[in-house]
């Protein structure tokens, strides 16, 4: 196999080979994988190919990661396992966008792929990458939606799988998909962060392929996020993407992918990327306010469990992106999560918290002046609503703490009779 990339510290700049088991530079800061892409000599040869792609019935080519591959991981498209992921949905909804106050606003509902969140799109390449490097055992620490999506792709590789999650603070649905999936999971005490260090010592000790977005392999494939919303759109960026961040993966991921696209002459102009954290797990948001390095949050707390990440892995990379594309960081309460949650939800799109923590971070970014009416917006919707029913349910019958239903649905109990039924329905 050729291989026509290579791994380069996102800091010291020191440079690995392409296919290395290897997640830090040897002074411990991230890896990027770099591409050594060849310009297509007719600029839009390359998109037309990918279009061109979309009529294909080859499992690779129908992939909304495989599909990009000469700009994900150059490879021969027989050897992706892919299911395939990715051809999300790009939704409108009048409802969400005079709720946003925008009033071009699309959502991009990534829990619509095989797994029900947007982390399938970097674990076929992770596990792919898995396969090459001959790995046959793989391991992520997780808040449930990697850990559900490297569970099932394992299992589709036949490789044993290993997940350490933060004891009682996933969501039941991903727990329920680690166990179904057949991944030994293991409950740690305490919290994300914790986790995560000892999944990476873990892998070092027990000779595992880590498959965190610590990872670079699993960004690369994320990247295809911005790569499909493109297409969509017509290769037409918008001014805005929005995005909910937790470890930091996702918006680290999409920025990479089209500031290559850019560089490659493909991208007419960068959109303006603003991650969206939970405030009681902030870090992003506390440095770019500060304008300092990353302070972990040491006790990280959010009803939007996915992304109740104290020490994220990715942060300096996140940065990069925000800094770099002109855009920014917001942060968002549970209840404002929640509310606009309940209104995605209402709209007949639904998402599970994390993922509305986006629309939360649009309305309240278009209340503050950042973000204008009419400026073209796609935010990304990253898991499926049935991803935690405890969250929904909770809401609509106001039993969570300190959350106050603003938009309440709560179920109606009647006696068996039909006269009360009708009262019920209001006839
Ligand atoms: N939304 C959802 C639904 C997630 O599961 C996550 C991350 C994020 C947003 C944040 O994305 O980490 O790239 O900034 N979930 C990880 C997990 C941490 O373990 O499933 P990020």
């Amino acid at each position: 196999m050729n291989i026509t990339w290579k791994l380069r510290c996102v800091v010291c700049q020191a440079e690995y080979d392409g296919l290395e088991a290897r997640y830090r530079c040897a002074c411990g800061e991230t890896l990027d994988v770099v591409h050594s892409f060849a310009a297509p000599s007719d600029r839009e040869s390359l998109t037309r190919e990918f279009d061109r792609r979309l009529a294909s019935r080859h499992r690779a080519d129908r992939s909304g990661v495989w599909r990009f591959r000469e700009l994900v991981l150059p490879i021969d498209r027989d050897q992706a396992i892919t299911k395939p992921e990715g051809d999300t949905n790009l939704y409108r909804s009048e409802r969400v966008a005079e709720y946003a106050g925008i009033d071009d606003l699309a959502l991009k509902h990534e829990g619509e792929n095989p797994t029900g969140s947007f982390k399938d799109r970097g674990m076929t390449v992770g596990v792919t990458v898995a396969r090459l490097l001959g790995m046959t055992r793989v391991a992520c620490a997780s808040t449930g939606n990697t850990s559900a999506s490297m569970a099932s792709y394992a299992a589709q590789a036949g490789m044993s799988a290993y997940v350490f999650i933060p004891e009682g603070k996933i969501a039941l649905g991903k727990l329920s998909q680690a166990l179904a999936y057949g991944a030994k999971t293991i409950q740690v005490e305490g919290n994300f962060d914790r986790a995560m260090l000892i999944a990476e010592e873990a892998c070092r000790r027990a000779g595992a392929y880590l498959l965190n977005s610590l990872n670079p392999f699993r960004l690369e494939g994320q990247k295809a996020v911005g790569f499909e919303l493109l297409q969509s759109l017509g290769w037409q960026p918008p001014d805005w993407i929005v995005l909910p961040g937790g470890n930091l993966g996702n918006s680290s991921a999409i920025y990479k992918g089209l500031a290559e696209l850019g560089d490659l002459g493909l991208l007419r102009h960068m959109p303006k990327i603003a991650v969206i954290q939970a405030e009681g797990a902030n870090p992003l948001y506390t440095a770019l306010i500060r304008g300092s390095d990353l302070v972990p949050v040491e006790r990280p707390d959010t009803m939007a469990s996915a992304i109740c990440i104290g020490g994220p892995v990715s942060w300096r990379k996140s940065l990069r992106a925000v800094r770099e594309s002109g855009g920014t960081v917001e942060q968002v309460s549970d209840q404002e999560i929640m509310d606009a949650k309940a209104v995605v939800d209402a709209a007949g799109i639904g998402a599970e918290p994390a993922s509305c923590a986006t629309v939360a971070g649009c309305r309240k970014l278009v209340a503050r002046g950042v973000i204008g009416r009419v400026e073209r917006v796609v935010g990304i919707l990253t898991g499926h609503l049935l991803k935690d029913p405890d969250a929904t349910i909770g809401y609509h019958t106001g039993s969570l703490d300190d959350i106050r239903p603003t938009f309440p649905n709560a179920p109606v109990r009647v006696s068996g009779d039909i006269d009360a039924v009708l009262r019920a329905m209001g006839a």
